[in-house]
């Protein structure tokens, strides 16, 4: 089954085309950063609007590139929840058009599932090595796993009992992790997104010098993330006029503290759920601190670990056609009524 997935929820517009589920032909990434980066963060209008201006050529590329065309499509999946309702409803309106116009199935899929489905594709099919794909895990990747998924909006433990449920099995009680890494890395004066400059500073000295808070939230698997923040901006409201006070040392110890508190949480979920399998997903799996800390732990305790390339762990097309596929093999199809939500609960 060729499906055309279709990304547009938040700054990125994406599409791609993926077979089976897994293996992808196209995965066409058009990345609105550098419009919204003199703003300090995504302008939601500038950003529907932008998608509204290259969506059909990014469709374009990704049949191009797969050698398809719309005809060989068999149907068409996209991600309708969470996000930015324009940007969401520019990406629904496009695709039930296809559908609609090409007289095939319109699926619709939920975001962090599709992030969670980045897993299964067969990056073998892509000129690309992952070397984590290629060394820590099984090539056919499959649930029941523990995914830690952790993006922008979102941070969550989930089960993954089988292709179409998740249990979740803790989520943040306040900032997702990107937002935190964002907020700090807007606060150090770091370019947005904060995500990947904290990471490249982090990766010059990987030494955590400043021992910010880990913050549990009982015995749950709940995270938060405004603890460990406010510490944050207050410790460089402190310094920042210090001739010692170093941007490097802030964001490496900010890295660590999010990175033990993921690990540590994500090990507890295994131990609770009885798994021996970890998936990463999100934006934030894509950060290499996190990487090497879970898989030395992984290895630490004997459990098996499946991490994306960074370019699946960021907002994609072909986690969407992945997630799309699966829905559909279970018989699942929406209406051409299929709306757009924001807010949408895993
Ligand atoms: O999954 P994603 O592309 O979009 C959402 O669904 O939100 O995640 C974006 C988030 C941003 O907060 C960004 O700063 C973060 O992922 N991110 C990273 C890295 N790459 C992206 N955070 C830490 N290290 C990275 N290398
Ligand atoms: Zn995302």
């Amino acid at each position: 089954m060729n499906v055309l997935g279709i990304e547009t929820s938040c700054d990125e517009t994406s599409a791609a085309v993926v077979v089976d589920g897994r293996r992808v032909l196209s995965n066409v990434i058009a990345s609105q950063i550098e419009i919204h980066q003199i703003y300090g963060g995504v302008v939601p209008e500038i950003a529907a609007r932008k998608h509204v201006d290259c969506i059909s050529y990014i469709v374009k590329e990704a049949l191009d590139q797969a050698g398809l065309s719309l005809s060989d499509i068999d149907a068409v999946a996209v991600a309708n929840g969470p996000g930015l309702a324009g940007a969401l409803l520019v990406g629904l309106s496009f695709a039930k058009a296809v559908a609609f116009a090409q007289g095939i199935p319109l699926v619709g899929v939920h975001h962090i599932y599709a992030h969670v489905c980045a897993n299964y594709l067969d990056e073998n099919s892509k000129e690309n090595s992952n070397e984590d794909f290629n060394r820590n895990s099984n090539k056919n990747w499959e649930p029941p796993f523990v995914s830690l998924v952790v993006s922008g909006g979102h941070t969550h433990l989930l089960h993954v009992l089988d292709y179409h449920t998740c249990k979740v099995l803790g989520r943040t009680r306040d900032d997702a992790a990107g937002e935190a890494f964002d907020k700090v890395g807007r606060a150090l004066g770091l370019p947005y997104p904060g995500g990947p400059q904290i990471d490249k500073l982090a990766g010059l000295s990987n030494v955590d010098t400043i021992r910010f808070p880990r913050a549990t939230v009982g015995d749950s698997l709940d995270f938060s993330f405004s603890g460990l923040k406010s510490a944050v901006l207050q410790y460089i409201q402190k310094n920042k006029h210090d001739n010692l006070f170093s941007v490097g040392n802030c964001a490496t110890s900010f890295q660590c503290a999010v990175t033990d508190i993921l690990v540590s949480r994500t090990l507890q979920a295994c131990k609770e759920t009885g798994m021996s399998k970890v998936a990463l997903a999100g934006g934030v799996a894509a950060n290499n601190g996190l990487r090497g800390s879970m898989r030395q732990a992984c290895n630490e305790y004997g459990l098996q670990l499946h991490m994306p390339s960074p370019i699946y762990c960021t907002d994609n097309a072909a986690m969407v056609a992945s997630g799309g596929y699966y829905r559909r093999l279970a018989g699942e199809l929406d209406g051409y009524d299929l709306n757009a939500h924001p807010n949408m609960e895993m």
